[in-house]
């Protein structure tokens, strides 16, 4: 009986961890499927400045907890293409720089998803 509950968990977890959102990536848009587990990993680094639960300490850096998905990761996009040029901007170019669509993605439904 302790088992069948424990499978019926991490079912629900599963089906709760996994969304698919269009995101505009480049030129065409593409239908990528997030996973909110895997983009908490791919946050780790992002807690020093954005604070562990998406409100940054520091009140001059910005809260990204609970923020629409698609504007994180079209902000992220904009660091990234080196849209946004002011000194935090490319200070935060630098922080994105060897993560992929997918780790954008990812990472923007973990912190949209976030209270
Ligand atoms: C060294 C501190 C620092 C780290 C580490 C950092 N950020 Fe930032 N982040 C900032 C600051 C400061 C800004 C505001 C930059 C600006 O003026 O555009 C910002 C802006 C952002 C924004 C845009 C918010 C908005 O409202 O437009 C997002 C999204 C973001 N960061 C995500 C991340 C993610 C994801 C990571 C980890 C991969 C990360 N940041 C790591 C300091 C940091």
């Amino acid at each position: 009986m302790k088992n069948i509950k424990a499978l019926s968990y991490i079912a629900i977890c599963t089906s709760i961890a996994f969304s698919s959102t269009t995101f505009a990536s480049d030129n065409a848009s593409a239908s990528i499927t997030t996973d909110t587990n895997a983009g908490k990993i791919k946050a780790y680094t992002c807690q020093f400045c954005h604070g562990s639960n998406g409100i940054a300490a520091n009140p001059t850096y910005p809260n990204i907890n609970g923020q629409n998905e698609l504007y994180l990761y079209q902000s992220m996009k904009a660091y990234q293409n080196g849209e946004r040029t002011n000194t935090m901007g490319k200070m935060m170019k630098q922080q994105l720089s060897s993560l992929q669509n997918q780790d954008l993605a990812d990472i923007a439904a973990y912190y949209s998803t976030m209270d």
